[in-house]
């Protein structure tokens, strides 16, 4: 692994934001507070949540990083950044997705393991760097390839970090060739996150970004890519990140029964409020994200602030001033919305928040029809309570 090392303790991590919220500080896990997510269109470098499974890798030497592409294919090569930086460069606005967020909710029902994530285990950013699909070919592999003539059909990335989940070796991960090879899926090796090179957090050098897919698939700290015939059998692929049915429990858990998670299913959350704020005036302005995976954008998100009985449209509040990959200038095909709503809110209401996305799938009303022992991909209607102060001239407890 020429020019860059996973070190096998804590001692090097990078500087990090003082208000962002550390949900496990070895490794380093950490979401912003809700409102931050709001605040801008593109998140911020500084305010995007981490999620590491070991200690941060460090690059010792630029000049001698190179990153290989081996197995199933008509020819291995190594790459330096500079023949990477050599191909078309793309910026692809997507957002990135932890399958554990919102899971400090879906465990308030019954228990689940994992990082406790509140809403903020998401950003947006706009990612710089060549499209797998031409870096695969400087390998002799053609574009929207499903097999190559040596069997291969997954792309697998491996990183150099040193995770205990997998005995101490890389972090790991697959996607299938035919969507590694397919330009319209946008797939990057990125090297600049909103317009600066990458930090040491989020992958540098080189990381993947699968748009559209559930956050664990975008390995960081690329070391090799390999042609294989099977999908990844590493742990974040087989024992972990898998959807398993709400019957199905730590005693009675076969993990070869259910496939890795790809796509991530529609999304929302409200990021103004707080659960359990205070609210000291009858009209309050509502805002959140609303994101679904797999390319399929954003249709619309209701709002409710009586339980559901009634619903309004909230209306989208982003600027559309970051540049769109997609041939539709409009389109949130791999990025979030944000929405915003004025509501007049009842005493003591519960306001909740559901997103439709484009293919007319909705968020499932309730944790329960969607628990699971690992917690992912929550996805449950989002519901803040709201509490009033009691003040003149305004509604009171
Ligand atoms: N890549 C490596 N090498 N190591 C990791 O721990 N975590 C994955 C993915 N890629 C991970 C990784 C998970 S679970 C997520 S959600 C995203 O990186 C988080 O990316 P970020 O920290 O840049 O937000």
């Amino acid at each position: 692994m020429p020019g860059i090392r996973g070190p096998s303790d804590y001692s090097q991590e990078p500087p990090r934001h003082p208000s962002l919220k550390i949900n496990s500080k070895e490794p380093f896990n950490s979401e912003p507070p809700r409102s931050a997510l709001v605040s801008s269109y593109v998140t911020p470098v500084d305010m995007f949540y981490k999620r590491n499974h070991g200690p941060i890798p460090i690059v010792d030497d630029i000049e001698s990083y190179r990153v290989s592409i081996t197995g199933l294919l008509p020819k291995s090569i190594m790459l330096s950044m500079d023949d990477i930086k050599k191909l078309p460069k793309y910026n692809v606005t997507a957002t990135l997705q932890c399958a554990g967020n919102r899971r400090t909710a879906m465990s308030k029902k019954r228990t689940v393991k994992g990082v406790g994530w509140d809403v903020s285990a998401i950003g947006n950013a706009i990612w710089g760097g060549a499209k797998l699909a031409d870096v695969i070919e400087l390998a002799g592999i053609c574009k929207n390839t499903t097999s190559t003539s040596l069997g291969g059909k997954h792309v697998e990335f491996v990183s150099v970090d040193m995770c205990k989940e997998e005995n101490g070796g890389p972090y790991k991960a697959s996607i299938p060739l035919r969507h590694a090879t397919n330009p319209e899926a946008d797939v990057l090796l990125a090297y600049e996150m909103n317009g600066e090179i990458l930090n040491r957090d989020h992958g540098y050098p080189l990381r993947g970004i699968v748009p559209g897919i559930i956050g664990a698939r975008s390995v960081k700290w690329l070391d090799s890519i390999n042609i294989i015939a099977e999908e990844c059998q590493g742990f974040f692929m087989q024992r972990d990140y898998k959807m398993f049915p709400p019957s199905v429990d730590w005693d009675n858990i076969i993990w070869s029964t259910r496939r890795p998670q790809m796509d991530f299913p529609v999304q929302c959350a409200i990021c103004s409020l707080e659960d359990e704020a205070i609210a000291s005036q009858d009209k309050i302005k509502i805002s959140g994200y609303a994101a679904s995976g797999g390319g399929r954008g954003i249709e619309r998100v209701d709002i409710s602030v009586d339980g559901g009985k009634t619903w309004l449209e909230a209306s989208r509040h982003q600027k559309r001033d970051a540049p769109y990959i997609a041939d539709d200038i409009n389109s949130d095909k791999w990025a979030w919305v944000l929405f915003e709503a004025q509501v007049d809110v009842p005493k003591n209401a519960e306001i909740i928040a559901k997103a439709v996305d484009t293919a007319a799938n909705v968020q499932p009303e309730t944790v329960e029809e969607i628990w699971n022992l690992r917690g992912i991909l929550n996805t449950s209607w989002h519901r803040v309570h709201l509490r009033h102060m009691l003040q003149s001239g305004h509604s009171s407890l």
